[in-house]
């Protein structure tokens, strides 16, 4: 079927209480595996990509590429472009058909982040796109784009909220004390900040930095109102050690078949959409999800 739209499938979830997994797609191989494990579960999913890899490939050629899969799956699927905070690259997306963008503005103080989030709205929803926004930093380096430094801005839950409204953003990326990358210490998540915004918005709240969280902590970010949760360490890691693991059985068996790699990569990948699925409550609810 055709892009679903991102806010429609985290406001579905919040409704229904669970989230959305939102997962860090790299190429054909993890697109194809992502979408097949999330229509088995039955659950919508969200395809994202860092600017890295709209780089890479190019922003028509990942949207071919998970449009072909949308197309064959009997669940809703989103393309998202991850942390994005230059302009140039939103606009690439918005003409090439994506459901929505993330533009990360934690880099600008507060009054630059404000007016450019809405010129990126009013761009974004003129062709029928949504827009993630992100004004606070959430700690960690993401594929070259963040920083490792906490606090740079922060601001209060009405100053937050007050600018999603009035730029008309589609999902606010909070900080709630998660991390991109792998934890080096426990985090100090702030499960009742996500209920103070929910209480103060409907506008759908995205953690990010899910990878290494436990399924009690997941569950307490979605009752707090969390539903849209970033997954990408946890797909990375699945994606190079299966190849890793395949590559050495090769140099070992001496048989060398590309297509069983995809294959063992493809695996891996799934079952990280499997695990997160079941644990974010997002298996079975596709029939619920709307499509754009
Ligand atoms: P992890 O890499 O910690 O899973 O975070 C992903 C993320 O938040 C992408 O925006």
């Amino acid at each position: 079927m055709a892009f679903a739209s991102t806010k429609q499938l985290a406001l579905d979830a919040r409704a229904g209480g669970y989230a959305v997994p939102a997962v860090n797609i790299v190429d054909g191989i993890s697109i194809a595996a992502a979408v097949r494990a999330a229509d088995a579960a039955g659950s919508p999913i969200i395809l994202q990509t860092s600017v890295k890899t709209v780089k890479y490939f190019g922003a028509r050629t990942l949207a071919d590429a998970a449009r072909a899969a949308a197309d064959e799956a009997s669940v809703p699927v989103a393309l998202h472009l991850d942390h994005c905070p230059d302009r140039a690259v939103i606009t690439e997306a918005i003409a090439h058909g994506w459901s929505s963008v993330l533009f990360d503005a934690s880099d600008r103080d507060f009054e630059t982040a404000r007016a450019e989030t809405a010129e990126v709205t009013a761009e974004a929803h003129a062709a029928g796109v949504d827009v993630e926004s992100e004004i606070e930093n959430i700690v960690g380096v993401e594929d070259g784009v963040g920083s490792d430094d906490p606090n740079v801005h922060y601001y209060s839950d009405e100053a937050l909220v007050g600018v999603a409204a009035e730029t008309q953003t589609d999902l606010i990326a909070p900080a709630l004390g998660t991390a991109h990358g792998l934890y080096k210490a426990s985090p100090v998540l702030l499960v009742d900040r996500v209920r103070s915004l929910a209480a103060l918005t409907d506008i759908p709240i995205v953690l990010h930095g899910g990878t290494g969280l436990s399924p009690e902590e997941f569950a307490a970010f979605i009752d707090a109102g969390v539903s849209k949760i970033n997954i990408s360490t946890q797909l990375k890691l699945a994606y190079m050690h299966s190849a890793r693991d395949h590559l050495a059985e090769a140099e070992r068996s001496g048989k060398w078949e590309p297509v069983k790699l995809f294959d063992q990569i493809g695996a891996a990948v799934g079952e990280v959409i499997t695990e997160n699925a079941t644990l974010f409550r997002s298996a079975g609810k596709a029939a619920a999800a709307v499509t754009a």
